[in-house]
């Protein structure tokens, strides 16, 4: 019998981790002025490198997709080369890291973005949600236009470029935000999605523009660099959580090898805990690759994950606020620091590159 801990390697895809502690992708809003990775967020990431596997920030794969203040973009030279410095921090300390393409669709806030472009959905229909404006405070997004078909293919292609950008900068591979009621969530999910082509309708047709866009960007950087992140049933930006079954059982069916022609490197489930759907068993039944666990784990919960065979990586995302060593912590059982969260999204340098490694506290 196997006895796998958070310690053990593994190979995700064509990525080998050194342990199987991820480090989940957590917007921060420190961008320099051209949405550029600047140093405080190489330092970020270098401290952090102890971890299996990186998974950045949420960042644009086009202007269109920025909603939020202060998140980066992978679309300029300027923001390839900021990467790349980050990339070049987190290898030289070991470590590996995937950038977390995430494309807002209608969930913008214009204020946000310091420039114009459009605001794109599947349907004409604001999100009903308040979203953070410059100063944090929440605010209503703007009323974004509807997509023609035809257009669809232009922006999995964008996707497919920055794919190749983040390659391109050095780092290991990307991993598509499909949850939190962005732009691939918005055609997945009926309450964003009434559209009435085949990019729409019922769940094999909402999962056609996400599965053109997964595969683009298989075919742009091989599938084996590509992980996906869901969170079936999060109700986050306006997402009716009655779909989780059957919009997230086709999506995860048809990007199967056998269904796709291509091997993922992941899925990555933000696992919200539903009456009605044990997530985790309900992905290991539709999806046939490798799984990283995420929300709320501690180290006991996510070793049974792994000992449980529930899953074979675990990820987390606020216990590296403040302990960039998790890892280390971990194996020494060392306390660990909590967080700043006023900071989360603000403070620059502080909140953020200031929590000191468990030997030096
Ligand atoms: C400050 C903050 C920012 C986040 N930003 C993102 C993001 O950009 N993309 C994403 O998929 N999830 C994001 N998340 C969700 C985390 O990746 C993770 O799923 C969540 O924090 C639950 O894991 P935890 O209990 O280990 O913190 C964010 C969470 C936090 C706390």
């Amino acid at each position: 019998m196997r006895t796998d801990t958070i310690f053990s390697p593994i190979t995700l895809g064509a990525i080998e981790l050194a342990n199987r502690v991820v480090m989940s992708p957590m917007t921060r809003d420190r961008a320099g002025p051209a949405d550029e990775p600047n140093a405080i967020m190489v330092e970020y990431y270098r401290q952090r490198a102890s971890a299996g596997l990186i998974v950045t920030e949420g960042t644009q794969p086009t202007a269109e997709g920025k909603g939020y203040w202060r998140t980066p973009g992978i679309y300029t030279q300027q923001q390839i080369d900021g990467w790349a410095k980050v990339a070049e921090a987190v290898h030289a300390e070991g470590g590996k890291i995937v950038m977390q393409l995430m494309h807002t669709g209608r969930v913008v806030v214009p204020a946000n973005r310091g420039y114009e472009a459009d605001i794109i959905a599947p349907s004409a229909l604001p999100c009903p949600a308040l979203v953070p404006g410059p100063d944090g405070t929440p605010v209503p997004t703007a009323m974004p236009r509807a997509l023609a078909a035809d257009e669809l293919p232009m922006i999995a292609e964008q996707y497919a470029t920055a794919a190749r950008n983040a390659r391109t900068a050095g780092l290991d591979g990307v991993e598509l935000h499909c949850s939190s009621g962005y732009l691939i969530n918005q055609f997945l999910n009926p309450a964003s999605n009434k559209r009435d082509d085949e990019f729409g309708g019922d769940a094999q047709g909402r999962v056609r523009f996400p599965v053109m866009v997964a595969k683009a960007m298989a075919d742009a950087i091989g599938a084996d660099r590509v992980g996906i992140r869901i969170s079936p049933g999060n109700p986050y930006n306006g997402m009716d959580p009655i779909d989780a079954h059957d919009s997230f059982s086709a999506f995860l069916t048809a990007l199967t090898e056998e269904n796709s022609g291509h091997a993922f490197a992941y899925v990555h489930l933000a696992d919200i805990k539903l009456e009605d759907m044990d997530a985790p068993a309900f992905v290991r039944q539709h999806w046939t690759g490798p799984i990283i666990l995420n929300n709320m784990l501690t180290l006991d919960t996510a070793n049974q994950a792994l000992t449980n065979h529930v899953a074979e990586a675990v990820s987390f995302g606020r216990p590296f606020l403040a302990n960039p060593d998790l890892v280390e912590r971990f194996r020494e059982g060392a306390p660990l620091a909590k967080p700043d969260y006023s900071l989360l999204y603000q403070g620059e340098e502080r909140g953020y590159i200031d929590y000191p490694p468990y030997q030096a506290a």
